[in-house]
């Protein structure tokens, strides 16, 4: 039995794939795109009504997520939505209560798991691409940062996840923003505690202060981006997102801000230097590149050739402009 049930799902997954790729074409908006593969199939479905007797905690803590909100959907009238668009036909279960008889996740792999999942979400930009993620590659699946069944206390209206206090965070109930099993940053954190000294430094993102969110830069579904890092090919997307004024247009640009991005001058999360530079004088920062020892028709840009102990000087004081300039080619102002 439980291989006839994968095999359907397989099945069903295969069906979804077809489905997403030719929904993807159609000018409906995204949300609540991907029908489940499985038409009720004779009888085999009873509703999630059927399963609250026996199993409370679970029907309580679902009734308050947009999963529960499916069935009275018009677009999904006829499909497998609730608890039985995750663990498949539940009739034959619900009668004698025998656990063999609904797909159960108990022995399932991180992968599996969110196979299930997917066969709904992939196809939004957003998760579009988990598989070629870092999460999904190291097993870590839907379920590690999402509660399936949702947060038994429901939707806090307090709990905005943008103003994140940690001692508010910590409160029961808090995460309950998008089924999240804790809240972003507490959730990144409990497995990344090598990045969380970062954001004590002297200089940092305040990320511990609740002021944003670890996802306001990084995309956890995954993506093409070195990191994951919210960057859409060629522009630093996630940090033109806040600090618009760097990203031009600009007559004059300053390469390497287009081209290798905000993370070849600042270090992202913290530093010990005043605006979040790589380098601690900002002198060095520039020689990296421009070396004074320059030749002529060599790859790296020039040195600065107007005075050899500008080496010395804090080129920024006079460079004002050193994101790019409208007026200056040498970033003047
Ligand atoms: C008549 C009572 C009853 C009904 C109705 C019922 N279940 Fe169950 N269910 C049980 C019992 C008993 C178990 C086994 C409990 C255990 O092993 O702790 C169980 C186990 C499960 C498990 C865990 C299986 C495992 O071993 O991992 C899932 C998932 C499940 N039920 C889902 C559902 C869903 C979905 C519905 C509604 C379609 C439903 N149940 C309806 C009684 C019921
Ligand atoms: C979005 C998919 C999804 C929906 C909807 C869903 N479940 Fe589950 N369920 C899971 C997953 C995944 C697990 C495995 C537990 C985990 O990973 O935390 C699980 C586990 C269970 C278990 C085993 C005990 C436990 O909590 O671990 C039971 C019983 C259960 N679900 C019943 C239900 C019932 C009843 C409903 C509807 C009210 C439901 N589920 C809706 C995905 C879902
Ligand atoms: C039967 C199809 C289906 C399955 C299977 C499914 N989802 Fe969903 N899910 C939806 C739809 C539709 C929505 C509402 C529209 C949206 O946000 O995309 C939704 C919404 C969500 C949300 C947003 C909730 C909110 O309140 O903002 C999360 C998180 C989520 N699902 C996670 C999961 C996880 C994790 C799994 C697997 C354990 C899963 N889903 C399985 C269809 C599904
Ligand atoms: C590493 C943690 C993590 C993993 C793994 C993860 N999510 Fe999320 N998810 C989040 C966070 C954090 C948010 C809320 C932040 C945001 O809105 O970007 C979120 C938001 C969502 C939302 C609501 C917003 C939206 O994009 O529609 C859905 C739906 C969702 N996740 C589904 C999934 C599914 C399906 C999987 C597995 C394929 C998954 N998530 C895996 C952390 C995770
Ligand atoms: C269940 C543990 C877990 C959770 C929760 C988690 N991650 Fe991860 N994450 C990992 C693992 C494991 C890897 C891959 C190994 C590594 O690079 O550390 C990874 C990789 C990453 C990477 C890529 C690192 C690289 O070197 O390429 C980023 C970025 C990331 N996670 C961000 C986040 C964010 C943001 C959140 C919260 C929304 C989060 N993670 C939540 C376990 C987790
Ligand atoms: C201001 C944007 C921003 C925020 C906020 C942010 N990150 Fe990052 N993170 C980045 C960028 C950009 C990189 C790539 C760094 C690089 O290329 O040097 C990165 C790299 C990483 C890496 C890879 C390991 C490393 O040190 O290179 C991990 C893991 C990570 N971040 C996790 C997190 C976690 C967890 C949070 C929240 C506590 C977080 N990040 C918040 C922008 C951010
Ligand atoms: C969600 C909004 C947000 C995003 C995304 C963001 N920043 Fe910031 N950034 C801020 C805020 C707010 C401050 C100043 C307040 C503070 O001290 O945290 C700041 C401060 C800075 C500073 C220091 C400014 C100073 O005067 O010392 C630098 C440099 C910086 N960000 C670079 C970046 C880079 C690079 C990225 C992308 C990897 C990025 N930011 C992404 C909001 C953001
Ligand atoms: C070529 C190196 C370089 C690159 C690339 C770069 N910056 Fe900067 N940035 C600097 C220097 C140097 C300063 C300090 C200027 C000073 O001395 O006042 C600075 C200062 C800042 C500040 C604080 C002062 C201000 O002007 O607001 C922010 C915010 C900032 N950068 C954001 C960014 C963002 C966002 C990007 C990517 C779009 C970026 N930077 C790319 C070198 C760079
Ligand atoms: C990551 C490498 C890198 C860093 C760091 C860097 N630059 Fe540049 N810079 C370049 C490149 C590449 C050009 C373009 C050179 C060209 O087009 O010939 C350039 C161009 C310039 C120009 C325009 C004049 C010219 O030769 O085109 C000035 C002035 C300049 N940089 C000053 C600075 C200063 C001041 C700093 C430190 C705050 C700095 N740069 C840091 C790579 C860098
Ligand atoms: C006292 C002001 C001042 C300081 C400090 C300064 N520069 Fe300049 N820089 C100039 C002027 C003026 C020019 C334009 C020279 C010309 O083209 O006539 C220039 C031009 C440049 C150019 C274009 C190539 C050239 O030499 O014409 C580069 C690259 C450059 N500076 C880098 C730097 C770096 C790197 C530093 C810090 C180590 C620095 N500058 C410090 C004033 C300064």
């Amino acid at each position: 039995m439980k291989n006839i049930i994968r095999a359907l799902l397989v099945f069903g997954s295969l069906v979804l794939v077809v489905v997403c790729v030719t929904s993807r074409g159609s000018t409906k908006p995204a949300k609540a795109q991907a029908a489940p593969a499985v038409s009720l199939a004779a009888g085999e479905y009873v509703g999630s009504e059927a399963c609250k007797d026996c199993h409370e905690d679970q029907f309580k803590a679902y009734s308050h997520t947009s999963h529960a909100e499916l069935a009275g959907n018009s677009t999904w009238k006829g499909k497998a939505t609730g608890c039985e668009g995750c663990h498949g036909p539940g009739k034959a279960h619900s009668e004698e209560g025998d656990p063999k008889k609904i797909v159960s996740f108990k022995n399932k792999s991180a992968k599996e798991t969110s196979e299930t999942c997917l066969s709904c979400h992939a196809g939004r930009e957003e998760h579009n691409n988990f598989r070629r993620g870092e999460h999904w590659r190291n097993d870590v699946g839907c379920t590690e940062c999402h509660s399936p069944h949702g947060v038994a206390t429901g939707k806090n209206l307090a709990s905005s996840n943008t103003l994140v206090s940690p001692a508010n965070a910590q409160k029961p109930g808090f995460a309950t923003i998008a089924m999240l099993k804790t809240s972003d940053p507490q959730l990144c954190l409990g497995c990344h505690s090598e990045v969380k000294h970062q954001f004590s430094q002297p200089f940092h993102h305040k990320v511990l202060e609740g002021a944003m969110r670890c996802s306001d830069c990084h995309n956890p579904h995954g993506g093409f981006e070195l990191k994951q890092a919210r960057l859409a090919t060629g522009s630093d997307a996630a940090c033109i997102k806040c600090h618009a004024d760097k990203q031009g247009p600009f007559t004059y640009e300053h390469a390497p801000v287009k081209t290798e991005g905000c993370a070849s001058c600042h270090t992202p999360h913290g530093s010990s230097n005043p605006r979040l530079l790589r380098y601690a004088a900002v002198n060095q920062l520039c020689l990296t590149c421009h070396s004074v020892a320059h030749d002529v028709g060599a790859i790296e840009p020039g040195g600065p050739q107007h005075n050899q102990n500008a080496q010395y000087a804090n080129c920024t004081a006079c460079h004002v402009k050193i994101h790019g300039s409208r007026n200056s080619p040498v970033f003047f102002r």
